[in-house]
């Protein structure tokens, strides 16, 4: 098997992340002879700038035959004037390309590194062995909902975006979730707003559901969102997989990304399906959580790590190599433990010492 990458660095710091991270991944895949077909192209204002589009037809056209994309980021406040024709998904490369492939169900995996546990805000012995997977919906709800506008015909303009679930949105983003809590510590809490949202009571309902029926031996709790993000931040050890909706997802993937010590530490990896046994032969998305930071940009002191463990998450998701998933995650660990960090976790190695580093520490493991 040739495993075929679409890299789009993005805006921002995104090129850069995506740089190291490619360094790594064409170094674990020769360690394992597993051949590399790889890819690169512009996406979100570097495309605009290049070809007057955030995304170009060809790109989505790639982005269907390839096995995993490995993205950076998209954002450039020097274009946030521009409005362009159409829905949410027009606007927005990247929101473009999580429609067109479907990748609806977004793994965000935050870790306590014990390297960092002094480098959070919170204390070590809060937070020490976390390891929590935050599973957000993302291609529904109000962020993509063609239901949107403002109307100003009144005396007061009236901005709204719907806020909707279909049943078949929520079951299939379940069974992802539950089919990942499996291959964990076989425990999820859904979080939602059913005590006010009527699409938060059909979430619950839905979730319960196929919970009870279809994955009778993972452990199912239920939190309203704001309770969540209050426990979240009181004892985020306790929690293993969270599943929530776009918008929850959004913000306690960013909260949770404290426990790590920075946004710049956080992967996440994007299915339109997962296998039983945790599989995905769909194109999916790798990317880190953070954006593209137009205030580090060109500096060469970006996080590399959320972008490197996301590669550690395209070996074992698209490409099956848990083993191979592990060492990368080893080396980072490794590299973070020998002292190496860039500014936004204490230290002043720029990008590429740290990616150095993990590479020396991989081929070490
Ligand atoms: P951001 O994630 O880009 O930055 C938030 C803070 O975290 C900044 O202080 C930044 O310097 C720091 N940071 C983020 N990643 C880092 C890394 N790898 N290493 C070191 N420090 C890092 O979020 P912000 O500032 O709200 O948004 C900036 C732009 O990014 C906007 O245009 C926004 O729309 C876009 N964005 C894009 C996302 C994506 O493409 N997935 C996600 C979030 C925001
Ligand atoms: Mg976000």
């Amino acid at each position: 098997m040739t495993l075929k990458v679409l890299a789009l660095g993005g805006d921002g710091i995104g090129p850069e992340v995506v740089g190291a991270a490619l360094q790594v991944l064409e170094v674990a895949s020769k360690s394992i002879g597993l051949p590399l077909d790889i890819s690169e192209d512009a996406l979100g204002w570097t495309a605009w700038e290049r070809y007057g589009t955030v995304i170009r037809p060809e790109t989505l056209s790639k982005a269907h035959a390839c096995d995993a994309l490995l993205v950076g980021a998209v954002g450039d406040p020097k274009w946030d004037h521009i409005v362009i024709e159409g829905g949410p998904e027009d606007q927005d490369g990247l929101m473009k390309l999580r429609h067109e492939l479907q990748v609806f169900a977004c793994l965000r995996w935050a870790r306590a590194h014990a390297a960092l546990l002094e480098h959070t805000s919170f204390k070590p012995e809060v937070i020490i062995n976390t390891d929590l997977i935050v599973i957000r919906e993302l291609c529904g709800g109000a962020m993509f909902s063609p239901t949107r506008g403002i109307d100003e015909s009144g005396q007061s303009r009236r901005a709204y975006d719907l806020n909707e679930y279909t049943e078949a949105e929520i079951e299939r983003f379940a069974r992802v979730g539950f089919e990942v809590a499996r291959r964990r510590r076989k425990r999820v809490l859904s979080v939602d707003k059913s005590n006010v949202f009527i699409a938060g009571k059909l979430w619950r309902e839905v979730v319960d559901r196929i919970g009870k029926r279809e994955f009778p031996d993972v452990e199912l709790t239920h939190f309203f969102a704001d309770n969540a993000a209050y426990q979240l931040s009181c004892r985020p050890a306790d929690f293993d997989v969270i599943l929530a909706d776009n918008l929850f997802g959004d913000i306690l993937s960013d909260q949770s990304a404290a426990v790590s010590g920075s946004l710049g530490m956080l992967p996440s990896a994007c299915f339109s399906h997962l296998q039983e046994g945790g599989r995905s032969e769909r194109p999916a998305i790798y990317e880190p959580v953070h954006g593209s930071a137009p205030d580090i940009v060109g500096q060469g002191i970006a996080n590399p790590c959320g972008t490197i463990l996301s590669v550690a998450m395209l070996f074992e998701y698209s490409a099956g190599e848990i083993d191979c998933a592990r060492k990368i995650e080893g080396a980072v660990d490794a590299a973070l433990n020998s002292g190496f960090a860039t500014p936004d976790i204490g230290g002043d190695h720029t990008t590429q010492q740290i990616t150095d580093e993990v590479i020396r520490q991989f081929s070490r493991l």
